[in-house]
């Protein structure tokens, strides 16, 4: 029996449930949860605004706990080993694309929280293979939220051979903006935060920042024209993308891990004039979490947290729907 808290319908309260799980599977692991934070992309699933939740829902993937219960076939973990579980809870495992190493891409994998239940419980189960060792030197308490948040904003580093010399900008400061300054600051990068928080400007400089735009003022983002070579945007609103394309080099990327849920409205001219990219990612392979989590480790890079216990997650999802928090809203156990 896992003791967890679901919320019964859409937007709706998170109240008491528990379920039942039979025997272990043969791959599987169960952790004994610690913490979990909480990524905006729960709250997404709450409100079912994606059109993909199940109820009850039981959110959370930024798990960190230790394994309290392995499969048989699972050799390379240990009971009482502490993990980190993210939004993915398994993959296929043999499809080309699970095969060339790239699991978060695989069309069969299972997000944690999408007909499974997640994190914001007493113990969770998933896929071995899903499931990445914390290392000795991370703070556990703050590490959760890089399961999620952290990978998805340090995946693109990896995947597009970042340089230090690049100037790259990060829209929204918010549980991923506040990390991807980290990371970016520490890879070397001139990097810049746009915010619409007056509050945050000074924030960001100490997380990271060079300068700081404000998101929402055209003016400030026409000054900036031609600076980027990426922006990473991680902002579920609608922005005037048309503005921030013109703040790229020439082959600079507008890119995307923000679900964005309204339409991109961008002219071709401003992309094909400098020959300037639009994409989009999502979190990052196991093995990408892992050499995110040894960065973060020998960079001392750390969420910022505020923790709640697990009994006040209604108020910790709250504090997050407010939009003042800072950075990431850790459940305690
Ligand atoms: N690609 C993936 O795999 C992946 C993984 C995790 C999360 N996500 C998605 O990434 C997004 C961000 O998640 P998060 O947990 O970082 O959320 P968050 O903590 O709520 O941060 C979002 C930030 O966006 C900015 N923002 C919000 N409303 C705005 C508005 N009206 N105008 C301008 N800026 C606004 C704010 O930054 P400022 O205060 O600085 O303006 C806010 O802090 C969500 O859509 C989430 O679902 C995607
Ligand atoms: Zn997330
Ligand atoms: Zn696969």
């Amino acid at each position: 029996m896992i003791n967890a808290y679901a919320a019964f319908e859409p937007g709706g309260e998170l109240k008491p449930f528990q379920y039942e799980v039979g025997p272990i599977g043969f791959q599987e692991v169960e952790i004994e949860v610690e913490s979990c934070g909480i990524c905006h992309s729960d709250l997404s699933m709450l409100n079912n605004e994606w059109g993909i939740a199940a109820y009850p829902i039981v959110p959370g993937h930024e798990v960190v706990g230790t394994i309290s219960e392995l499969g048989q076939g699972v050799t390379h973990l240990k009971t009482g080993q502490r993990v980190g579980l993210g939004w993915h809870s398994g993959y296929c495992m043999t499809c080309s694309t699970c095969l060339s190493g790239d699991h978060n891409m695989c069309a069969q994998a299972e997000g944690t929280i999408v007909n499974r239940h997640g994190g914001f419980a007493d113990k969770v189960r998933a896929q071995a293979a899903s499931v990445v060792p914390l290392p000795q030197k991370i703070d556990a308490v703050s590490a959760g939220p890089l399961f999620c948040g952290g990978i998805t904003v340090f995946n693109p580093i990896v995947q597009y051979q970042l340089k230090s010399t690049d100037s790259v900008a990060v829209i929204g400061i918010g549980g991923l903006g506040h990390m991807a300054l980290q990371f970016l600051n520490a890879w070397g990068c001139a990097v810049t935060a746009f915010t619409s928080s007056e509050a945050k400007r000074k924030e960001a400089l100490q997380m990271g920042a060079h300068q700081t735009i404000n998101s929402r003022d055209p003016e400030e983002i026409k000054a900036a024209a031609g600076q980027f070579d990426l922006i990473l945007s991680t902002v579920n609103v609608k922005l005037d993308w048309n503005g921030y394309v013109d703040t790229l080099k020439p082959r600079g990327r507008l890119h995307f891990v923000g679900a964005t849920l309204e339409p991109l409205d961008l002219s071709v001219f401003q992309l094909l004039m400098g020959m300037r990219s639009i994409s989009a990612s999502p979190v990052g392979s196991p093995v990408n979490i892992a050499r995110m989590l040894d960065f973060a480790a020998r960079h001392e890079i750390r969420p910022v947290i505020e923790t709640f216990p697990m009994q006040q997650v209604n108020d910790a999802m709250d504090r997050l729907r407010s939009g003042d928090l800072r950075y990431r809203a850790v459940l305690t156990r």
